[in-house]
Parts: structure tokens; sequence; C-alpha cells
């Protein structure tokens, strides 16, 4: 039933909670002070965590103002290590973030922080701006005056907009955002693309699509599915839940970051996909399968405004300029984060408390 592709070499280990180094381990040449800015959220700590096994010669200022979805629980295990930093902060906040940059003689910045989920832009779209424009000009202006060796954006496939049945999307295709979020996220990466054309600074922006796997936050789709089923609780699947996503493994993600900060070239933009397209109903019965849970607990409710109708990735650029693959079949991947949120009930049960349980109400139940 579930579709086998790419090699097996990367996987988690026992926690199944770090990703191994994958296919992709180039040392960054010259890089010595990684800001990364949103460390802590999901797939800003496995990259942090991914930096520090892989690359002994680098060290990480993790800048995150730890909203709702910043979680310092997710880098428990390297707290104490002495290639590692922790500052509090928000990208908005232009003092701070040229306080940390000339402090910690930063020279790259991999930029994750933004405000990430769809849902909550259709609630309350106004800091969606704040974040993820007007904060990642902060950045870049930052670090255009700071004279910044390296500048990764990450944003997402959403700028697209929606395909039909047939077709990914390419480098090439137009920007069509459709959410709040997805615009935000298209202001952001022409703004950086921008300060490449126009004051040089050297910058690539990658463009990924949807994520799994451990720490994710759950209100996304697996986590929330994965969750809910555990608590028996309903399965919210949207409109007709034909929807389409192409699901890659964080770990594969953190891998191709890894891969287009030592060689990308500037100025760049390259997708990364899974080439493993799913229909949301899909996912959700293999959770449900997996779980050994009954299909009644699906139900199909109101769909979200807008939603987009499918998403996929033509990552040819990435994999035959830079030698990137994905390492994880979603075989193996689906299940190991299926069991990464059984072991981990403390920590989910910890970050669905007090604001999550409002912003589910005020999702799924209008109130
Ligand atoms: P997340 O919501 O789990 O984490 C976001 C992090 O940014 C949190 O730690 C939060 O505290 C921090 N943050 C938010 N606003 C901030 C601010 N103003 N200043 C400093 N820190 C702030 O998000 P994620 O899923 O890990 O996504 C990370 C990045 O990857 C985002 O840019 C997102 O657009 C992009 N992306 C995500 C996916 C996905 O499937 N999750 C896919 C493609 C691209
Ligand atoms: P999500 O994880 O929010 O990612 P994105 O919207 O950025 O792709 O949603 C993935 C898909 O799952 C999307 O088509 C919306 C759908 N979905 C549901 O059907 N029910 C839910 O409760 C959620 C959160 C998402």
């Amino acid at each position: 039933m579930l579709p086998v592709r790419a090699s097996t070499t990367g996987h988690q280990d026992g926690e199944g909670s770090r990703c191994k180094p994958i296919l992709t381990t180039f040392p960054l040449v010259s890089m010595k002070h990684v800001l990364v800015t949103g460390g802590a959220g999901f797939i800003g700590s496995n990259f942090v965590r991914h930096v520090l096994q892989v690359h002994p010669d680098l060290r990480v200022i993790n800048y995150d103002a730890l909203t709702y979805a910043g979680n310092l629980e997710n880098l428990a295990d390297i707290v104490g290590n002495p290639r590692y930093r922790f500052v509090r902060g928000n990208i908005c906040d232009r003092r701070l973030v040229d306080e940390v940059i000339r402090e910690h003689g930063v020279d790259t910045v991999v930029h994750f922080a933004a405000e990430s989920h769809v849902d909550r832009s259709i609630l309350d779209a106004g800091v969606f701006v704040q974040t993820n424009v007007l904060g990642t000009q902060v950045l870049l202006e930052a670090a255009r005056v700071a004279g910044i060796e390296k500048f990764l954006h990450v944003s997402t496939d959403e700028v697209y907009g929606s395909l039909g049945p047939a077709g990914k999307f390419t480098e090439e295709s137009p920007l069509h955002p459709n959410s709040p979020y997805a615009a935000s996220k298209a202001s952001s990466d022409l703004l950086a693309l921008a300060y490449h054309h126009t004051f040089g600074l050297p910058v690539v922006v990658t463009r990924c699509s949807n994520n799994y796997g451990p720490y994710q936050f759950p209100e996304k789709l697996i986590p929330l599915m994965i969750i809910n089923a555990l608590n028996d609780r309903i399965l919210p699947v949207y409109g007709d839940g034909l929807n389409i996503r192409d699901w890659l493994h964080v770990g594969d993600h953190c891998a191709a970051i890894d891969t287009v900060l030592s060689r990308g070239r500037l100025g760049e933009t390259y997708n990364i996909g899974g080439n493993n397209e799913w229909k949301n109903i899909d996912i959700v019965k293999v959770i449900l399968m997996t779980l050994g849970k009954p299909e009644n607990l699906i139900s199909f409710v109101k769909d979200r405004p807008g939603h987009d109708r499918r998403y996929a990735m033509d990552s040819s650029k990435l994999c035959d300029e830079l030698d990137w693959q994905p390492a994880f079949t979603f075989e193996q991947g689906i299940v190991e984060t299926i069991q990464w949120y059984v072991k981990h009930e403390t920590w989910w049960r910890r970050v669905m408390t007090g604001e999550y349980q409002e912003y589910y109400r005020k999702q799924y139940h209008g109130a």
C-alpha cells in the first residue's frame, strides 16, 4: 500500500528523534558561526541537531522568540554542548539581531523563523506579515550591514499556489500564493532575492514541500491525526480529503539545506520535495492502520477556505546540480514518526496545554 522511494540509508536512532547524517555531509567550508533563526521550532530544532552532529567545526547560535511553536525541550539533549548557544529574541528586533550577529561573530544565517501554519494565518494574518515579511527584512538588512557570508532563506512550495491533477512546480513556476501564510512567505522570498540582486547579499532560497517527523507541533496534519487517534478523538479531515501534499521527512529537508548551504549557487532558488504525493485521507488511514485504530474516528469537516488542491515539487535542479536525494522511504519515516509520538507523550501533552486548547476550540469548534 505504501509507495517505496529512494534508498534507505538514512534513519533515526532508537530514540527516533535524531536525524543521522544522511547522504550529504559536505564540510561547510569557512562557516564557523551559524545563526539559526527559529531553531526551537520543528524543522529548526532538527536542523540545529543535524549541524552539531555532522559539522564538528561549526558553532550554532539559535535565535528564537519562543512563540507557541518554539520549544526548548526540542533541544534538551544538546543543552551544554559548547558549540551551541540559545538567544531568546524576535527577528523583528533589529537592535538585538545586530548585537547577536556582532557578539557571536556570525558569518552564516539559516532563516527558519516564521509563523508557519496556514489555518492560523486564516484566523489572524497580521502576525504573519509582521514576522514573515517585516522580520525577514530586518534580518536581511542586518546581514547586509554585517557583511554576512551566506544567508539561506527557508521557504515553501506553497508560494507557487495550487496544481491541477498533473505537473509539478519547478523553480520557474510563477508565484501564486493563495493563503495569507503563503503570501507572506512569497513576499519574504522576493525580499531575499531582491537583497541579492540589489545589494549583492549572498542569498540562496530553498522551497520545500510538506515536512513530517519528530518534534512537529500538533497543529499540522500528521501529528494532529496521530495524537487524536491515540486519544480516540475524531480525526477532522477537511473537505473531501482528496487534497494532495508531497511529503518529505524532516531529516531529508535538513540534509538538503546543508547541501544548498554548502554548494548552492548564490541568488538561486532550489526546490526540495519528496516525490511522494499522498491524498490527505490516505495518510489519515495509514496512521489509523498503524495504530490499530478504527476508521470511524474519521470525520469530514468544513473545508479550509481557499484550500490548495495539490502540491508537488520537481526537485531535479537540486538532485542533478547538487547531487541530493531523499534518504527516507515514506514507509519507514511515517512508522518511525508514529512511534516517536507514541513514545513522547509527555512532550506532546505539555505543548498541547494552554494556548493550544484555545486554538483547537476556535479552529475545530468555531468557539
Ligand atoms: P514552526 O512553527 O514549528 O517553528 C517556527 C519557529 O520560529 C518557532 O520556534 C518560533 O518560536 C519561531 N519564531 C516565530 N516567530 C518568530 C519571531 N518573530 N522571531 C523569532 N523566532 C520566531 O515552523 P516549522 O514547521 O519548523 O517551519 C520552519 C520554516 O520552514 C518556516 O519558515 C516555514 O515556512 C518553512 N517550511 C515549513 C514546512 C513544513 O512542512 N513545516 C515546509 C516548507 C517550509
Ligand atoms: P497542514 O499540515 O496544515 O499543511 P499545509 O496546509 O501547509 O499543506 O495540512 C496538510 C493538509 O491536511 C492540507 O491539505 C490540510 C489538511 N488538514 C486536514 O484535513 N485536517 C486538519 O486538521 C489539518 C490541520 C490539515
